[in-house]
């Protein structure tokens, strides 16, 4: 019999997907029709998940300044999406170089790759097509963030994949069947949703079978390390860019934004899944609890 933690469970875990990927990829370039003209009524994203959703501010806004509000935060959230995406591509390549080449293993890494490099070209061309800004690093947080990949090794890179997926997924599978929703973004997660859904099960497995073997240390860094996640997270939800771009009170906008008991629910909600299986495998402690919670993930 094997189990997960071995090298022939880790290839039929990687052969099905790698089957999987045959049969259900996709390439946005093709499927989408990004030049569609847009309803100006349309929500970029279901207005219940906008920050600012039933705040005082939110009451005095137009419906068509909703719409922007909403139009900016799928642009920022999708934006980061494209460093994050790039962040685990850097971690896979480097795992790489100590794997074997002919193994079913690698090669669905690579097939992960090629899925996430479409991913970062269809989110880079929804953010243009929707007409908006991209959200772009200044050069100090580039540098931040090019050191995240340099932790990104055995159980850090599986987890640090699964940081980024869980949540985000969760966000997107209530975006899609929204009877307000622009139809190329509701395409755009639809791509992103049936190919994370291997991504995860990849990561998922990854994480299973290295904390049974990784050392205290690392357990307890990965432990630790994960609660920055909710840091990034909350950066990927709000970014005060947002309301300047839309004309609102920065500072007023943020101050509701951050008490919006509406908000704080669909963060629980997203990262429930997650968060179970975090403790399932022992990988949260008083830091990351603490992290968790002070960004809204956590009740
Ligand atoms: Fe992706
Ligand atoms: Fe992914």
């Amino acid at each position: 019999m094997t189990t997960s933690s071995t090298p022939t469970a880790r290839n039929e875990v990687a052969t099905r997907l790698i089957d999987g990927s045959i049969r259900r990829s996709h390439n946005s370039l093709l499927e989408i029709d990004w030049g569609a003209p847009q309803d100006p009524d349309l929500f970029y994203m279901p207005p219940e998940m906008i920050t600012l959703y039933g705040t005082p501010l939110w009451e005095k806004m137009t419906h068509r300044e909703r719409v922007e509000l909403s139009r900016q935060e799928v642009a920022n959230t999708f934006s980061r999406a494209v460093w994050f995406e790039n962040t685990l591509n850097q971690g896979l390549l480097r795992a790489m170089l100590y794997q074997d080449p002919t193994s079913p293993h690698v090669h669905y890494a690579l097939t992960e790759l090629g899925d996430e490099t479409r991913h970062m070209v269809m989110f880079g061309k929804m953010v243009s097509a929707i007409g908006a800004e991209p959200y772009r690093l200044s050069r100090v947080q580039a540098m931040a963030v090019q050191a995240m990949p340099l932790f990104y090794r055995g159980l850090m890179l599986y987890l640090a994949a699964l940081c980024g997926e869980e949540v985000i997924d969760d966000v997107q599978r209530k975006f899609l069947n929204h009877p307000e929703l622009q139809p190329i973004v509701a395409q755009t997660m639809r791509i992103h949703i049936a190919e994370e859904a291997r991504h995860i099960r990849f990561a998922r497995e990854g994480v299973r079978r290295h904390v049974r073997t990784a050392p205290w240390w690392s357990r307890t860094f990965c432990a630790t390390a994960n609660g920055a996640a909710g840091f990034i997270l909350d950066k990927m939800f709000m970014d005060k860019r947002v309301y300047e771009r839309c004309g609102l009170p920065v500072r007023e906008a943020v101050r509701q934004a951050k008490a919006n008991e509406f908000s704080q629910a669909r963060r629980r909600a997203a990262f429930a899944d997650f968060h179970e299986f975090l403790e399932d495998n022992n990988l949260l402690n008083l830091v990351s609890r603490t992290l968790w919670r002070r960004y809204g993930f956590l009740a």
